[in-house]
């Protein structure tokens, strides 16, 4: 159940990093085996950083969460396959032909990566969905016309919170991916982040993967944190 919890890595270098990981025992069964690996770290320290990760025998993905014409995210996404991580992510509001040509280039690349596309971001709520982005109605049904993109798009799923797995599961199928941030446990601040769920709702609600960072990497106690929500959830 480990690998279903992404911790996400976000911390400014390498060396925070290694004093958070070597906190772990890693290969156990209730430490950790998946990590984010986001804009902060990535722009901090490059490519090596999926390296260091990879050597210590964690699965990466790759949150950069591209967006840009068709060309040019393709591209970028063909620059970054080389680097044999496990999942990457386009922005879903950059359109089927971006998605389609950066899941191509991707495939390309490395087949066994899978590619999923950021729906509405999790800190999104809907007024100002409304009011700031001017996207009318629910954000349920934005975050499912995007998701349905995607998976035109031949996208492998989708990154959305865990109040909208429900209907994602039932309308795009139970295989289409649903990696979810907005994970927070009773006990914690919601920080900047809207539309939440705890780590057993999303489980129930039919996540595949739950993203949690502070949480976790502010915690008091990682390693203990980290294994108490895996015991949280049935197996
Ligand atoms: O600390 P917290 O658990 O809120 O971290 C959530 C992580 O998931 C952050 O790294 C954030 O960038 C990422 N994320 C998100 N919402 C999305 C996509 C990614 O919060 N829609």
């Amino acid at each position: 159940m480990n690998e279903k919890i992404i911790v996400a890595l976000d911390f400014p270098s390498k060396q925070v990093v290694e004093s958070f990981i070597n906190k772990f025992e890693l290969g156990k069964d209730d430490s950790i085996a998946f990590v984010k690996l986001g804009m902060e770290l990535f722009y901090a320290e490059g490519p090596e950083m999926i390296e260091y990760l990879k050597d210590k025998g964690l699965k990466v993905f790759l949150d950069l969460k591209v967006h840009d014409i068709p060309n040019t995210a393709a591209g970028a996404i063909r620059s970054l396959a080389k680097y044999g991580v496990d999942i990457l992510n386009v922005h879903a509001s950059g359109g089927i032909e971006m998605m389609r040509r950066a899941n191509d280039a991707l495939k390309s690349e490395n087949a066994s990566a899978k590619l999923i596309g950021v729906t509405q971001l999790t800190s999104t709520d809907e007024a100002m969905m409304n009011n700031e982005l001017g996207i009318a109605g629910s954000v349920e049904d934005a975050v499912l016309r995007l998701a349905s993109n995607c998976k035109a798009a031949g996208l492998d799923g989708i990154v959305s919170s865990p109040l909208e797995v429900p209907r994602i599961k039932a309308e795009l199928g139970q295989e289409f991916l649903t990696v979810c941030p907005g994970v927070r446990l009773v006990t914690n601040s919601n920080d900047d982040q809207k539309r939440i769920s705890t780590p057993e709702e999303a489980f129930a609600n039919g996540c595949d993967y739950i993203v949690m960072g502070r949480a976790i990497t502010q915690a008091d106690d990682p390693a203990s944190t980290f294994a108490k929500i895996t015991n949280l959830i049935p197996s």
